[in-house]
């Protein structure tokens, strides 16, 4: 039976429990998982401390494990000592994504949000002007390690320091580098236009960190100097933001410290969704409606769709971290931006839950030119980072960062802590331990949830011939204005266990183009049959989802994209490896009525 190590634990931590257990029903999860949401209703003391977070009450074993808030281990070797990343690997395919040493090059972000004139934030988002070019930004050789806590575990003391270096960010002028409002142009300035690839030869080519591989090492380093521009101002080089633990029952919640507690909380920021406060727990699937999901069934939806994000839609590097992007691409314009399985996943769905969907352009956290003004969206992402760790030290093949040098060299400029300009490439980040931070150890429920089958064996597909469309005789592009079912033939049946190992069969949606002004969203489904039941994220069949926040950008606003869904568990759950065919249901959620894919196919791609 196959199991899981998590490589870089001092004591190497083995989940032994078969992770392909039949019987872990998304049932049997809700029950593991059983919580209380009633705690954080009783509420009224809104002193700031601790307990201000709900809690969740679970049982034993599980209280057991949390409250002992161990530390990952220090001390441990990265998993790249033996490729030397630091020297300049020639870059394989073309001149990696550079940000212009001149930062002055900035131009305001292009004007055309859907309500521009609403933008509450607006739009200049350039950064203070600097006559110095920027110079390679060197990781310090021996840093006092930051331990990222888990919020909803956060001690008062922690959340009181916390405090005190947000507002003392919040004090500084506008104008200086390390102000709240610099710090939250940056996400502005790399997202809707501020910068061009003009370093690289393209002045006409936007730079853009989202939709590619580029969104996991930019956030990274984005972290980074937040993080240590925090600890500098409140004179604690051991300072570490929080990571938003939404991925475990205990932290499904909009983290206490958050909210507003009548005292100029500097954490609480005015422009979120007030019906996503405790104990509402965040839909990990959210798709700009509430489900009314029970607190538990909540739960049971959300950790088979972690499950989904990380091991089955994550089996490589490019399912992962998204597709290629490099100098010259053309972010508005490229056939296949492919955001990874997090990005387009989880991350985009928390913007989405708890931006206020009555502001005009989804304030803060729904749209990405305001995104940087919550202080949430750094915590956050601080779990968006923390997946690409957990997603490395998962014991499994194809689990690799890319190695491409257009990837590795990649880099982009912000001012350190030392109000330095300095220019970071993506082989610096690879490491969080190197980069002299680390998170707290938070169990990953989810590892053993994964999604069950509704049918099995049932012949969906075979059943369907003469009903449903072949993708073959389909008319491309295909409109998603309506639920489209089409079979799709496989490459191969009945795969052999070293056939799996070698390829990973995956179902592609490509060429989507959509208004990338608006939050997009369409589930997929594989061999769904209608029973009347409403599929959900907790069973096999369900095979993931494409969504997007809204872009301003510039004067196009259509959006080209593509997704992956890993499909090799999926049809092992359902029975269905001997079919030669698969039907693919789409069902669009949101903003999908001009919605075009010009491809649906499945490959077979290499487990390298
Ligand atoms: Cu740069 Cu969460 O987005």
């Amino acid at each position: 039976m196959a199991s899981l190590t998590f490589s870089t634990l001092p004591t190497s931590i083995t989940i032994k429990k078969p992770l392909f257990s039949k019987t872990s029903s998304h049932l049997n999860q809700s029950h593991r998982f059983k919580v209380s949401c009633n705690a954080a209703a009783n509420n009224n003391d809104k002193t700031v401390k601790n307990s201000e977070t709900p809690k969740l009450i679970l049982p034993f074993e599980m209280q057991n494990v949390d409250r002992r808030n161990v530390l990952l281990g220090l001390g441990v070797g990265g998993l790249y000592s033996a490729a030397n990343l630091t020297t300049n690997i020639p870059s394989a395919f073309g001149i990696p994504i550079t940000a212009p040493d001149n930062i002055s090059d900035c131009v305001t972000a292009s004007s055309n949000l859907r309500n521009s004139a609403d933008a509450v934030r607006g739009l200049a988002c350039c950064p203070p002007v600097s006559t110095d070019k920027p110079k390679d930004y060197v990781l310090p050789t021996n840093p006092v390690t930051r331990i990222r806590p888990a919020a909803q575990r956060a001690t008062s003391d922690y959340v009181a320091k916390y405090q005190q270096a947000i507002q003392a960010m919040k004090d500084l002028p506008d104008d200086h580098p390390h102000s709240w409002k610099q710090q939250g142009k940056i996400h502005c300035a790399y997202c809707n236009g501020g910068y061009s690839q003009g370093q690289t030869g393209h002045p006409e080519l936007q730079l853009q960190i989202h939709n590619s591989w580029l969104f996991f090492p930019f956030h990274r380093w984005y972290l980074y100097f937040y993080e240590k521009i925090l600890g500098k101002l409140i004179n604690d080089p051991s300072f570490a933001i929080p990571f938003w633990n939404w991925d475990n029952p205990t932290g499904m919640v909009l983290p206490g410290m958050f909210e507003d507690n009548g005292r100029n909380n500097p954490l609480f920021d005015p422009f979120r969704d007030a019906t996503h406060l405790p104990p509402t727990i965040f839909d990990i699937e959210y798709a700009g409606k509430d489900t009314g999901a029970s607190c538990i069934d909540q739960i049971g939806i959300n950790l088979p769709s972690m499950y989904r994000q990380m091991i089955t839609n994550a089996s490589d590097t490019t399912s992962f971290f998204g597709g290629e992007f490099v100098a010259g691409d053309d972010p508005l314009n490229k056939q296949f931006n492919v955001a990874g399985s997090i990005e387009a996943g989880v991350h985009t769905a928390a913007h989405r839950w708890v931006g206020n969907p009555r502001m005009a352009n989804g304030e803060d956290m729904g749209n990405f030119y305001s995104a940087g003004y919550d202080p949430l969206f750094y915590v956050h992402h601080a779990n968006v980072d923390r997946m690409w760790k957990i997603w490395k030290d998962v014991d499994r093949k194809g689990h690799k960062d890319p190695t491409a040098g257009d990837w590795l060299n990649a880099s982009y400029v912000f001012y350190d802590e030392n109000e330095n300009l300095v220019r970071v490439y993506n082989r610096d980040c690879v490491d969080v331990r190197k980069m002299g931070y680390d998170y707290e150890r938070s169990e990953i429920p989810w590892i053993r949830s994964r999604p069950i089958a509704h049918a099995k064996g049932a012949n969906v597909a075979a059943k369907s011939v003469g009903i449903v469309q072949k993708v073959e005789d389909v008319i491309f592009p295909l409109k998603l204005n309506k639920i489209v079912k089409v079979l799709v033939k496989r490459p191969a049946t009945n795969r052999t266990k070293e056939d799996k190992e070698k390829q990973n069969e995956l179902l592609f949606v490509n060429g989507i183009e959509f208004d990338g002004e608006r939050f997009v969203k369409f589930n997929v489904f594989v061999n769904d049959v209608d029973d009347g039941v409403e599929t959900t994220a907790a069973s096999s069949e369900f095979a993931g989802s494409f969504a997007q926040l809204p872009h301003n950008h510039g004067d196009k606003m259509l959006m080209r994209s593509g997704v992956a869904f890993g499909i090799t568990e999926l049809l092992e759950d359902i029975e269905a490896e001997g079919d030669e065919s698969i039907l693919v249901t789409l069902v669009p959620k949101t903003g999908c009525d001009e919605l075009t894919i010009s491809e649906i196919t499945v490959k077979l791609v290499p487990v390298v």
